[in-house]
């Protein structure tokens, strides 16, 4: 059975005083909490089971939100007490994990495009290898950012002060059932806490790594106050001007 992560928890330092007191993923964008989205994409990728991970004191809160919602899949929750990074989710998913491959998604993190099923549909049948999605944007600086060098070598870095190429690694990711092992090798950054780009350099480093670059996708990364209004406004637009409804769970 297909089986995703939401990864739901974090401080939203960037967005307080709103995430001061409520979860990031509970703020609105446009017409819904956050947390619609990554939710609705798992669901149209077929998910049925789903783990959302978040900090304690939340998991009473999605509940109220989620449960009635009858989506017709299975919701389990799980907890990260503090932030320690994003590869934590498969430390607290340990049990949850497949050995089909494992998607994890940003709980802050909002994509668009009518043919996702698709454009994953390799990362669904692989099982030995992981995929990233990788996009172009204006400030890559503020991502992890995949280069290439001249002997096609992968380079990743994590907020990188030069960025070597503009292609920023998007909160979509898909991880064979040995990254359970592979978290364990991970240390904290400067920044205290472990990071998916070590994840994906380990994987990288054995060559199981698949880079599929979003072309024609809508992802929007909600983490700051403009990035947050910026989402809203394109949510409406579309809702309005195209009549496409993103982030529908009905
Ligand atoms: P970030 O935006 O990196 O962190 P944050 O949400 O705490 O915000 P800020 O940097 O402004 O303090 O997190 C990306 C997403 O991953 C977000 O949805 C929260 C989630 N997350 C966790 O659930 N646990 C973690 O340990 C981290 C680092 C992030």
């Amino acid at each position: 059975m297909r089986k995703g992560i939401i990864l739901a928890g974090g401080k939203g330092k960037r967005l307080h005083p709103i995430t001061k007191v409520i979860s990031k993923q509970l703020v609105p964008v446009y017409d819904k909490p956050l947390i619609f989205y990554p939710l609705s994409i798992l669901i149209n990728l077929g998910i049925k089971d789903i783990l959302v991970i978040c900090v304690p004191e939340d998991v009473k809160i999605f509940k109220k939100l989620i449960t009635p919602l009858k989506l017709n899949v299975k919701i389990r929750f799980a907890t990260q007490k503090k932030p320690n990074g994003l590869p934590e989710a498969f430390k607290i998913g340990k049990n949850f994990i497949s050995k089909y491959a494992n998607v994890l998604i940003l709980g802050d993190n909002i994509f668009y495009n009518k043919n996702l099923l698709e454009i994953t549909k390799n990362a669904f049948n692989d099982e030995e290898n992981a995929t990233i999605f990788v996009k172009q944007v204006m400030k890559p600086k503020e991502f992890g950012v995949i280069s290439f060098d001249k002997n096609k070598k992968i380079n990743i870095d994590e907020k990188p002060k030069k960025p070597k190429s503009n292609l920023a690694i998007t909160g979509l990711y898909f991880f064979p059932s040995d990254v359970s092992k592979k978290v364990k090798l991970l240390k904290p950054s400067k920044r205290g806490e472990t990071e998916i780009t070590d994840l994906i350099k380990i994987y990288a480093s054995e060559n199981r790594l698949n880079i599929v670059k979003l072309n024609k996708t809508i992802w929007l990364d909600t983490g700051t106050p403009d990035r947050l209004l910026f989402a809203s406004n394109k949510i409406r637009n579309f809702k309005i001007k195209k009549r496409i409804i993103i982030g529908n769970l009905d």
